[in-house]
Order: structure tokens, then C-alpha cells, then sequence
């Protein structure tokens, strides 16, 4: 009887507990509400132990602990089990390095010893602070098996340790290497895509500002590509949302990480303290104006898209002093590159989440990318979330990250279609690969002997 009691007290606290808990602020339209909840939940679980750990001193933010902690909970969303995936007869996966930068290089089983495969370089998410090749590694074998490319993940260095420009450069070095080497590692020089989604788009883009037509196709999905307005449409409709995960507005302090300064400016930049009155009258601004850039048809809220009005006569001038060089700096935002540079882009896949805060720069760039008449193509999803690209496989396995990733496997043939070359993404290997094959390939790890 008593135990039964206790069972009773036990079963409604946890259903109150999970009640609350599991109360995430779901976007009403959003068809799987449920695994979206679960999503929620883990992150706050994550958040939850981490200020419950740094208290305690047991850990510090953004140390390596942290990070491994992180990849487990988002290795266990995306596969069931924190150390992620087994063994994928399908896939020969190399660690190694390239130009010092760590890398994982995925090679399609069927295309081993092959020379001239497409390339996929792919810089992951979490804000240059978090995540890593190896969380990613389900998402990478996923693309590398269905789309049929080699994929290189680089596990780039993080922030706060390594501040701008140390990510990018680790990104950038590992693309000119196998831009350079193509012969090397079997792939075809004029077939190199690269791609990345949040933090990692925003790292794509800076990175095709310099290289230009040398890449063939880029894959900016989710991104962040201006950190000068952050009061936009996106964000104020969608910290509403998941805004103690995913949405969450501590998620400034990524970004004062990558930049080098105390995370007691996060929110600053926030509410748009960080730019100087004048610095809101200049052009930079101009290239982010939402009603220039916007098109109304993305935002729900269309009241909120037609009285857009930016209050100009404010800001912080000591922390203005401190970032304007960030500010004015393209390969931090490439939104504001000045269009020439825009102008010679190669191939645009873009990629947005309508319940994503940063849901605006992707749309933005697509816009401006479309006015100087570069290829781009907009993939627009109104139900999605920022991290919805995780998950098209494992435990929450959702129908919005399996169309994400087909819709990616699509991108890559359309392009090439018009040049009248192969496709990069979707090479489709014709002949079967068997065991043997995989014992005779030239391991990759060789190619990590560079100068
Ligand atoms: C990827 O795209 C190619 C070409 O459009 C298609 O043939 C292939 O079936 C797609 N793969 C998957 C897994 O959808
Ligand atoms: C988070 O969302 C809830 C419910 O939509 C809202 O009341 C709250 O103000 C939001 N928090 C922030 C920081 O915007
Ligand atoms: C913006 O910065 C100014 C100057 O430092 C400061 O006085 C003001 O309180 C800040 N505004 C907010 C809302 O924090």
C-alpha cells in the first residue's frame, strides 16, 4: 500500500516536473512537436548540468570538458548513444591532418581509387565555440553516402581560446590545401564544394570572399553573416521560440567569443549598443536594412516588418571603439561586402529555418546575391528550427532534417547541369566497392605530410 503511495507521489511529481520541463515555447504549426519538446529538453539538460558543474567548480565554460559534454548530448539526439555511430561498410573515414588543421575525411567506399571526385569541405556549427568533427560525424556520413561525395569536416580550432581569425584560417587553410591537392587526394580541382551551417556558414561565406570561382558550389545553411543588426525581424519574432535552447539570447556570447571580448558585452550587441550613432547612419548599415533587404513574405508578423524603424541616436561609443574593426570587416559579416566582391561568387545554396533568430541573414544575402545577379538558390524552410539539419536519422529523427538533407543532395546537380560538367554533389559511382578494394586503397592518412 505504502509503496504504491509513494508510486503515486513519485508519478505526478515527475509528470509536473516534466510538464514544466518540456514546456518549450514549440512553434504552434510545427507538425512534430513532441521530438521538438525532447530537443528542448536535452539542451536545457545540457545547460542545466553545465551551470550546475561550473558552480561547483568542477568545470569551466567552453573547456574541453564542456565541449565533450556537449558532443555526447547531441551525439546521443542524433544517434541514440553518446559515442555516436559504429563501423559504415559504405564509408571509409580517415583521422587526419591537413596543413596542421585536424580533419575527418569521408570517402564514399565505391569511389576509392578513383581520381577527379567531387568534394565536399564542410565546416560544422555551434557558434566557433562548441561541437566538432566528431559530433558531426553522423551528419557527414549521411551526406557523404547519400550525395556521393568526398567530405572533408574540419575540426577548426575554437573560441575563446582562438579567437577570429583562427577558425577561418584553420577553414581557409584546409580548402587551399585540397584545392592544391587535388591529385593528391583523388578529387577534382574544379569540383570543390564547401559548406557549413550556423557559425560554419557564416565561415563558408567569408571564405568563397576570398577564393571566389575557385569553389564550385557553397552550402550556407543557417548562417550568420552580419553581427551589426541583431534587432531583426527574425530575432524578435523568434526569442519567442526555444529560447532557453536553441533560440536562446545567451547565444551572443558565441559571438563575443569569436571577437575577442568579455561575454559581459553580449548584450550589448543585443540590443544593438554596440555601433555608434554615426556607424548607424553608414553604409554598413545600410547593407543589412531590413525593408531594403527583407521581402515581407518571410515574416509572419507583417506589422512588425512595416513599422521597421531604426532608432539611430544611441549606442556604446567605448565598446563601438573596441569592435569598429570587426564592424566594418567582410569576412565577419560577408553581408556587407561591397558587390563587386559579391558579384563573383560562385553558385549560393543557401539554406533558412523560419523559426530560427537568425533566420534573416540567409534570406538577406539570398536577395542581395539575386540583385547582383550571382546564382543562388534560397531553401527556405517556414516550420524549421536553427539546428534542424541534425536531424534527419537517429531517436528524434524529424521530417523536416530528412527533407533538409535531401534537398542538399539535390542542390549540387542543378548547378552543374547548366555548365554541362558533373555534378558535385551526386557523382553516382557506378561500380560496387568490395572489402578488397578498401585493403588495397592508399590510406589518406599520407596525405597529411605538408608544407
Ligand atoms: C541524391 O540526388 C540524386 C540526383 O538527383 C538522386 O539520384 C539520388 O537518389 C539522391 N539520393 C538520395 C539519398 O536521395
Ligand atoms: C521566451 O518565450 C516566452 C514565451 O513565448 C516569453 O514570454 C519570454 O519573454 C521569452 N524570453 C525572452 C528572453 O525573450
Ligand atoms: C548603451 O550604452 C550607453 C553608453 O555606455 C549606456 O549609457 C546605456 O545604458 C546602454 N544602454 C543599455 C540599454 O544598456
Amino acid at each position: 500500500m505504502a509503496s504504491r503511495t509513494t508510486f503515486t507521489i513519485v508519478a505526478v511529481l515527475l509528470s509536473v516536473f516534466l510538464y514544466f520541463y518540456l514546456d518549450a515555447h514549440v512553434p504552434e504549426p510545427f507538425p512534430q512537436k513532441f521530438k521538438l519538446k525532447i530537443m528542448d529538453a536535452f539542451m536545457k539538460t545540457y545547460g542545466h548540468v553545465m551551470s550546475g558543474m561550473t558552480s561547483l567548480g568542477l568545470i569551466e565554460y567552453f573547456s574541453a570538458a564542456d565541449r565533450k559534454i556537449g558532443d555526447w548530448f547531441i551525439l546521443t539526439m542524433t544517434t541514440g548513444f553518446p559515442w555516436g555511430s559504429g563501423v559504415d561498410s559504405r564509408l571509409q573515414i580517415t583521422d587526419t591532418k591537413l596543413r596542421d588543421v585536424r580533419v575527418k575525411i569521408y570517402q564514399p567506399a565505391n569511389s576509392l581509387g578513383k581520381k577527379k571526385r567531387p568534394v565536399l569541405v564542410y565546416f560544422h556549427g555551434g557558434g566557433w565555440s562548441l561541437l566538432s568533427a566528431d559530433c558531426y560525424d553522423p551528419i557527414m556520413r549521411k551526406i557523404s553516402r547519400e550525395s556521393e561525395v568526398v567530405v572533408i569536416s574540419v575540426d577548426y580550432r575554437l573560441s575563446p581560446q582562438h579567437p577570429f581569425p583562427v577558425p577561418l584560417n584553420d577553414c581557409f587553410d584546409v580548402v587551399e590545401y585540397v584545392l592544391d591537392n587535388s591529385d593528391t587526394l583523388g578529387v577534382d580541382s574544379s569540383r570543390v564544394a564547401i559548406g557549413g551551417d550556423s557559425a560554419g556558414g557564416n565561415m563558408a561565406a567569408a571564405i568563397s570572399l576570398r577564393l571566389q570561382k575557385r569553389i564550385a558550389l557553397q552550402l550556407v545553411l543557417v548562417p550568420v553573416l552580419q553581427i551589426i543588426n541583431w534587432q531583426t525581424t527574425g530575432y524578435m519574432e523568434n526569442v519567442l521560440y526555444l529560447n532557453k535552447s536553441i533560440n536562446s539570447p545567451n547565444s551572443l556570447v558565441f559571438l563575443t567569443n569569436y571577437l575577442n571580448l568579455s561575454p559581459a558585452y553580449a548584450h550589448q550587441f543585443l540590443i544593438n549598443n554596440h555601433t555608434s550613432p554615426e556607424f548607424k547612419k553608414s553604409k554598413y548599415f545600410d547593407s543589412v536594412d531590413q525593408k531594403k533587404w527583407m521581402p515581407k513574405k518571410y515574416v509572419r508578423t507583417k506589422d512588425l516588418w512595416e513599422n521597421i524603424e531604426y532608432k539611430k541616436d544611441f549606442g556604446n561609443q567605448e565598446l563601438f571603439k573596441k569592435v569598429e574593426g570587426y564592424l566594418k570587416e567582410p569576412l565577419i559579416s560577408p553581408l556587407i561586402a561591397d558587390d563587386e566582391t559579391l558579384s563573383g561568387l560562385p553558385f549560393t545554396y543557401i539554406m533558412t529555418c523560419g523559426y530560427d533568430f537568425i533566420r534573416d541573414d540567409g534570406i538577406m544575402f539570398h536577395e542581395k546575391l539575386k540583385y547582383l545577379n550571382v546564382k543562388t538558390e534560397l531553401a527556405h524552410y517556414p516550420e524549421g528550427f536553427h539546428n534542424a539539419l541534425m536531424f534527419p536519422h537517429g531517436p528524434l529523427k524529424m521530417d523536416i532534417g530528412v527533407k533538409i538533407i535531401a534537398d542538399i543532395n539535390s542542390s549540387g546537380t542543378e548547378v552543374i547541369d547548366s555548365k554541362g560538367k558533373a555534378a558535385i554533389l551526386n557523382e553516382q559511382y557506378d561500380s560496387v566497392f568490395t572489402d578488397e578494394d578498401m585493403n588495397t586503397m592508399p590510406s589518406l592518412g599520407k596525405a597529411t605530410s605538408t608544407t
